[in-house]
């Protein structure tokens, strides 16, 4: 077994911002409801013709590449954990080809707010087994285009974001991924969705089938209990499974969906409230890429040092949720 750790990372937001005074000019809301209730002051929006996923995915990951001067044509392995391509038969092959990363296998992965645990597990796992050397996984989303913006419940809690880690072969002893938890319950699909619908038949005789991708939808209150009943499960198994207390960890990371779920969490793990990596505030829920967005501004800020043990967790729409341990080699 080879270890994994991660070198880099690296995140980027559209320039557009919309403060919580501006939402309530579109929807009957208010700034100190958002607040209160999930602890979002602002988020960005993509905006600009021809501007996607795809962009912001780009920015950040060239960051993180310039952060150890990678050249990208080292990389093997792209995983772009969307739920907003811009095509629906994959966007990372777009992300592979704009940064020219020429010799990278590329392919999407969809898993909601879990999807950058998930790309982060992926990726070990190739780099475990000793298959690939240095793996770029990228959590990017632009919910803006799917939300339904006369709908207070979900256009409050929305931003869009990247943010990109490039994950390196290493030897055993010095492995940073330490272990991981994933779930799914698919009977819950409809509690949060993006859903297909058929609306027309295009041919007279036979019933061929033409609709569109609707707007999302959210059973908000169901989702919160769920996250804050099942989030806190998934970390304690993990760390058990690696014989580490919640208390023993330095950082917890999860997926900035709203502040109250971070706290009740911390709680159920009694884990101390300033060990929260948190900044939803500035950017509000930004989809796959909040954990990595969040992990970058904290390492930006040097609040991580060598060898602190972070749990990250992720949890939304399939339903879907899973714990990723790192151990942070700086
Ligand atoms: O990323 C995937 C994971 N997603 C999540 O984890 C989201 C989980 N859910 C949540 O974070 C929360 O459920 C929300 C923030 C979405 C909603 O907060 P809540 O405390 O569960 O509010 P609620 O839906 O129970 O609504 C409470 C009241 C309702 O009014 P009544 O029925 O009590 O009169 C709503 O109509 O607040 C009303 N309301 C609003 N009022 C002002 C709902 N949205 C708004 C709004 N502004 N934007």
């Amino acid at each position: 077994m080879q270890g994994a750790r991660i070198l880099a990372t690296g995140s980027a937001v559209p320039d557009l911002c919309i403060n919580n005074q501006k939402i309530s000019e579109m929807v009957e809301t208010s700034d100190e409801w958002i607040v209160t209730r999930t602890g979002i002051k602002e988020r960005r929006v993509l905006t600009g013709i021809n501007k996607s996923v795809v962009d912001l995915a780009a920015l950040a990951s060239i960051k993180a590449l310039n952060k150890i001067s990678m050249d990208p044509l080292e990389i093997d392995l792209i995983i772009l954990a969307t739920s907003s391509p811009n095509d629906l038969f994959g966007s990372a092959s777009q992300l592979q080809y704009q940064i020219g990363a020429r010799n990278a296998v590329a392919f999407d992965l969809t898993a909601a707010c879990s999807g950058f645990v998930l790309g982060i597990v992926t990726a070990s796992q190739f780099i475990q087994n000793g298959s690939y050397s240095n793996v770029l996984v990228v959590g990017a989303d632009v919910l803006s285009k799917w939300i339904d913006w006369s709908d207070r419940s979900t256009c409050i809690l929305f931003g869009d974001g990247a943010g990109a880690a490039i994950i390196q072969a290493c030897s055993e002893k010095d492995n940073g991924i330490l272990g991981f938890q994933l779930n799914t319950d698919g009977e819950k699909f409809d509690q949060l969705s993006i859903a297909y619908k058929e609306n027309k038949k295009i041919h007279k005789e036979w019933p061929l089938p033409k609709g569109e991708f609707k707007h999302i939808q959210m059973n908000g209150k169901e989702v919160y209990k769920f996250a804050v009943s099942k989030v806190p499960i998934s970390i304690l198994n993990c760390l058990n499974s690696l014989n580490i207390s919640p208390q023993d960890i330095n950082w917890m990371l999860l997926h900035q969906a709203n502040k109250r779920i971070l706290s009740a969490v911390a709680d159920k793990l009694d884990i101390s409230s300033n060990k929260i990596i948190s900044n939803l505030n500035k950017y509000g829920n930004t989809s796959a890429a909040s954990i990595p967005l969040a992990l970058d501004e904290a390492l930006q800020k040097n609040t991580i040092d060598h060898n602190d043990i972070i749990v990250i967790a992720g949890f939304g729409a399939g339903l879907t949720w899973g714990t990723v341990v790192i151990k942070w080699k700086c």
